[in-house]
C-alpha cells in the first residue's frame, strides 16, 4: 500500500516552486512617486533640487544617493522604513542623479526618466 502523502509532497514542493516564480519578488520594486511625496514633506523645504544637481554634488552611486539619504533620515528621525528610504533614493535617483539602478530595486531599464 502507498504512503499517503506519497506524491502530495512533490506536488506541494512543485506548486510552492510555481507560486515563487509567479508571485512578488521578495525584495520589491522601490516606488518613485511615494519616494516624492515623502521627500517633498519631510526633505524638500530645507534644500532644494541644486543640491542634487550641481556639479559638486557627491553621490556616485545609487548606493551613495540611499547612503545619504539613510544618513538624512536617521538624522531628521523620520522613522522611514528601509523600504521608504529605498522609494526616496531611487526617486532622487530618477530625477537627478540617474545612476544605473538594477533590478529588483528598479525593474526594466529604469533611469530613462520619469520625471523628464
Ligand atoms: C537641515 C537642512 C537639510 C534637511 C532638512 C535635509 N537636507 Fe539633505 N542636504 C543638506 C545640505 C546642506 C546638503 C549638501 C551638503 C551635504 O551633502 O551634506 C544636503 C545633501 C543631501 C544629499 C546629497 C547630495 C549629493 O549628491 O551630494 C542627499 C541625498 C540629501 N541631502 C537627502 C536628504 C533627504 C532624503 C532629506 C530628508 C530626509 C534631507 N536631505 C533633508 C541639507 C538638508
Amino acid at each position: 500500500m502507498p504512503h499517503p502523502f506519497s506524491g502530495t509532497i512533490p506536488a506541494a514542493i512543485a506548486a510552492a516552486g510555481l507560486l515563487g516564480l509567479l508571485g512578488p519578488p521578495a525584495a520589491a520594486a522601490a516606488d518613485p512617486a511615494r519616494g516624492r511625496a515623502l521627500y517633498e514633506a519631510r526633505c524638500g523645504g530645507c534644500h532644494n533640487q541644486s543640491v542634487h544637481n550641481d556639479s559638486s554634488r557627491k553621490a556616485r552611486s545609487l548606493d551613495e544617493v540611499r547612503a545619504r539619504v539613510a544618513n538624512f533620515s536617521a538624522q531628521l528621525k523620520t522613522g522611514w522604513t528601509p523600504e521608504e528610504v529605498d522609494h526616496v533614493a531611487v526617486y532622487l535617483n530618477e530625477r537627478f542623479y540617474r545612476h544605473p539602478c538594477d533590478p529588483p530595486l528598479c525593474p526594466g531599464a529604469s533611469t530613462g526618466g520619469l520625471f523628464r
